[in-house]
């Protein structure tokens, strides 16, 4: 039986202050964790043993074991594996050699959602006669991703990690397909780019090997790496476009609504709010008097929201927002309050954490 390996590790610089304290797996995305949509579309290729790398301090993989548990909610079964350093993806994997067995497997970045899932892949590999598979996907910004060339008949005729003069615009996406032969490889792998053992070095000994066989898959519909705010909203935005109009919680007279809107259990609408699908509020929220959230925007639990707007944000959740003004194209952590200070003197007020990023 196929094995599923996602990674879980690493630091999450790319989205701090947000990753500071919570892994950026963790982060959600309608309301959802990213690594849970991953477990599901693991779950739904018909993979259910299933390894999750986790590091570096306890704190953050606490948070991963408390989200996940054992996998029994999702109908799988999670095995944690601790990596001792982010010392790259190739170095990961290797982590999990015990666990993997002489199984073939997947390997999931746990940072990664693709919009039309794994699952045609999973079943093509068994019988494709190569010995890894990857997903390749087109990208605008590619000195940001691991780079494939591929020649007319579509075989790998390069790749490299987040190069400086990209040869193509086809970039690794985080999903791999490798048969148990791969730990050979990587331990020839030399430490690269980052001081890091990178997946895309031990990659590129395999094409340039004459004895196993590679493919790339160009991915059919929409990817996103998450690792950066922009594409946070971006992949929120994605899914949202498919939200199911539900109503759980309570919504009082006088409150307009357009569109997809998912309310959640024990959540109130108050009166004079307009909210504009596709928009998903948690549960136990206060949304208004007086208050608008616009389409591609995600509330988390147990935030309250009196006479303010916001559009195509996130809000993670347990926030206060109270200010008069609009919010737009934001990541929002979880507690965090935005108050109107109507004293003097006039202006504006922060207590900001490090890496926190203000735009007026
Ligand atoms: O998302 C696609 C890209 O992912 C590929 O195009 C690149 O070739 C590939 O190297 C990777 O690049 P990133 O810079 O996005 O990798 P990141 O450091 O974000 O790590 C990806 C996941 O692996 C993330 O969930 C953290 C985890 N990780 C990372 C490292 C370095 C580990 O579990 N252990 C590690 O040592």
């Amino acid at each position: 039986m196929m094995k599923g390996l996602i990674l879980a590790g690493g630091l999450g610089t790319r989205l701090r202050p947000l990753s500071h304290t919570g892994p950026k797996q963790l982060i959600p995305i309608a309301n959802k964790p990213v690594l849970h949509y991953i477990i599901e579309d693991l779950k739904n290729s018909g993979i259910t043993d299933i390894g999750i790398i986790v590091g570096y301090t306890e704190e953050r993989i606490k948070h991963i074991v408390d989200s996940c548990g054992d996998g029994s909610k999702f109908g799988v079964k999670i095995t944690y594996i601790k990596q001792d350093a982010p010392r790259g993806l190739a170095h990961a994997v290797y982590t999990a050699k015990e666990f993997l067995g002489g199984e073939n497997f997947v390997v999931y970045l746990g940072d990664n959602i693709i919009g039309e899932g794994i699952k045609e892949y999973v079943n093509s590999f068994k019988n494709s006669g190569f010995d890894a598979e990857i997903l390749v996907g087109e990208v605008e910004n590619p000195s940001m991703y691991g780079i494939v060339a591929l020649n007319k008949k579509g075989v790998i005729i390069g790749i490299e990690e987040k190069p400086k003069n990209p040869k193509s615009s086809l970039a690794i996406v985080g999903v791999y397909l490798f048969k148990p032969f791969i730990f050979d490889i990587i331990k020839k792998t030399r430490l690269g780019k980052g001081g890091e053992f990178q997946l895309t070095d031990t990659l590129r000994l395999i094409y340039k090997s004459k004895r196993y066989k590679i493919k790339a898959h160009i991915v059919k519909g929409w990817w996103d790496d998450t690792g950066t705010a922009e594409a946070v909203l971006r992949a929120n935005h994605l899914v949202l476009a498919k939200l199911k109009h539900r109503i759980e919680g309570k919504v009082e007279k006088n409150v307009s609504i357009t569109g997809a809107v998912h309310i959640g259990k024990g959540t109130v609408i108050k009166s004079g709010t307009i909210l504009k699908g596709p928009v998903i509020i948690g549960e136990n929220c206060s949304i208004g008097p007086n208050s608008y959230i616009g389409p591609y925007t995600s509330i988390g639990d147990n935030t309250t929201m009196i006479n303010s707007e916001i559009e195509s944000s996130i809000v993670l959740g347990s926030c206060k927002l109270d200010f008069n003004g609009k919010i737009v194209d934001s990541l929002i952590g979880k507690n965090v309050k935005i108050l109107s200070r109507n004293k003097m003197p006039r202006g504006y007020k922060f207590i900001l954490g490090e890496h926190s990023e203000v735009n007026i």
